[in-house]
């Protein structure tokens, strides 16, 4: 059969009202579920997951209706070869697989994963329901590779004690932040989103002194106060992800989550970033472990190691109610990204920025590393 064409993306569809986002702006909350899972072999797991994609907002209200002051809201984002399986070309200009980063002893990993569920609510219950909801759906077309349950730790601080997401964009500044506009008018409403599942070694982070963890991180503990230029390290955490383009900030939108099992030792942070585009994440990384300038690495590293890393498309809301179950079919080749491969490119591949330029829009080029 014919792939049906994108509605969304026909030039029609570019005069059409504009396409709704997904709640990517959604208020922090105080619980939040994040799914990771690929997509298993087989069309007929692609035609489950198109049909899916078109119901997931009735199954939302569903659930969101049992408590409409729960603020339950879901976001579901694909990965680069998933996108390929299930929707064909176009594909969004900026997919890729997320590019892992070596240095020293730092490593941000690259893991499988083809589609990530972010499920947020206030209360956990709401946000397990809509998960299980999503599974009963679901579960016999995909694989599940990783499930973590956030939770909000006292006045919004992750669980090395620092109140985490001050400098988040709020409002209308959000959402110029995270939306893809005419840059890619065939994906307007989607952003891109990086997570990352950190583990902190907690007992050497709490032997160092509160002064010491201040200068890591950039800011005060107790008062979340940025530390003054003149005492905060370039290598500050909050020093390197500050991305600045022509004079003008860069925001993403962040939504970290404490998690862990006390039992087993087990104490992290799942670091969850929304971007119109995913280089300035993918800079703010390449800050983070390779350092700016390199060797200048961000010291929180050397208490937390990542230990999944993944890049996904968001598509807006119009585009996902108007996936149809046979837009596409899974025999068409999933072409090869270069860049991807780690074996291919054994250093991070990150875009130029060699005149301190984000060039977001030109993907191409490289740059050297230690
Ligand atoms: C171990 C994981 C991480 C922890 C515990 C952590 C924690 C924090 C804290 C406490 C702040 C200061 C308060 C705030 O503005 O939110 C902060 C700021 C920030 N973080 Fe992280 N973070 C982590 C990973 C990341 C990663 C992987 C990125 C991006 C790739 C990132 C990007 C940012 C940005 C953009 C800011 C705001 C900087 C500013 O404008 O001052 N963080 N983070």
């Amino acid at each position: 059969m014919e792939p049906d064409p994108d509605p969304v993306s026909t030039p029609e569809a570019a005069h059409k009202s504009p396409a709704l986002a997904q709640a990517v702006a959604a208020p922090l909350t105080r619980a939040a579920i994040f799914l990771v899972a690929t997509l298993n072999p087989g069309s007929e797991n692609c035609a489950t997951l198109r049909t899916f994609c078109k119901d997931l907002a009735a199954l939302v209200r569903a659930v969101e209706f049992r408590d409409l002051e729960g603020g339950l809201s879901c976001v579901v984002g694909f990965g680069f070869e998933a996108w390929d399986r299930l929707f064909g070309q176009p594909r969004p200009a900026e997919l890729h697989t997320f590019r892992e980063i070596r240095s020293g002893s730092r490593h941000a990993v690259s893991t499988p994963g083809d589609l990530l569920f972010h499920i947020r609510a206030k209360r956990m219950d709401l946000s397990f329901e809509l998960a299980t909801q999503i599974m009963a759906r679901i579960g016999n077309a995909v694989s599940p590779v990783d499930e973590v349950h956030g939770f909000r730790y006292f006045d919004e601080r992750d669980l090395m004690g620092f109140v985490d997401g001050t400098e988040n964009p709020r409002g209308a500044a959000a959402a110029a932040a995270v939306v893809v506009d005419d840059e890619d008018a065939d994906f307007a409403g989607g952003s891109y989103v990086i997570v990352q599942k950190y583990l902190h070694d907690l007992v050497a982070w709490n032997a160092l002194s509160t002064e010491a963890q201040e200068r890591i991180i950039g800011r005060t503990k107790l008062s979340d106060i940025e530390l003054d230029d003149s005492v905060k390290p370039t290598s500050a955490h909050s020093a390197l992800t500050t991305i600045v383009e022509n004079g003008k900030e860069i925001k993403i939108l962040r939504d970290n989550m404490p998690f862990g099992r006390p039992g087993h030792g087990e104490f992290g942070t799942y670091f969850i970033g929304y971007s119109r585009s995913p280089r300035p994440i993918e800079q703010m990384l390449e800050n983070m472990f390779v350092g700016r300038p390199p060797g200048n690495y961000d010291r929180l590293l050397d208490f937390s190691r990542a230990v999944t890393g993944n890049l996904f498309f968001v598509p807006s809301a119009t585009f996902l109610e108007n996936v149809t179950e046979n837009q596409t079919t899974e025999d068409e080749p999933v072409v090869a990204e270069p860049a991807a491969s780690p074996a291919a490119a054994p250093t991070p591949s990150v875009p130029p920025v060699r005149d301190g330029s984000l060039g977001i829009g030109s993907l191409k080029g490289d740059i050297p590393h230690e």
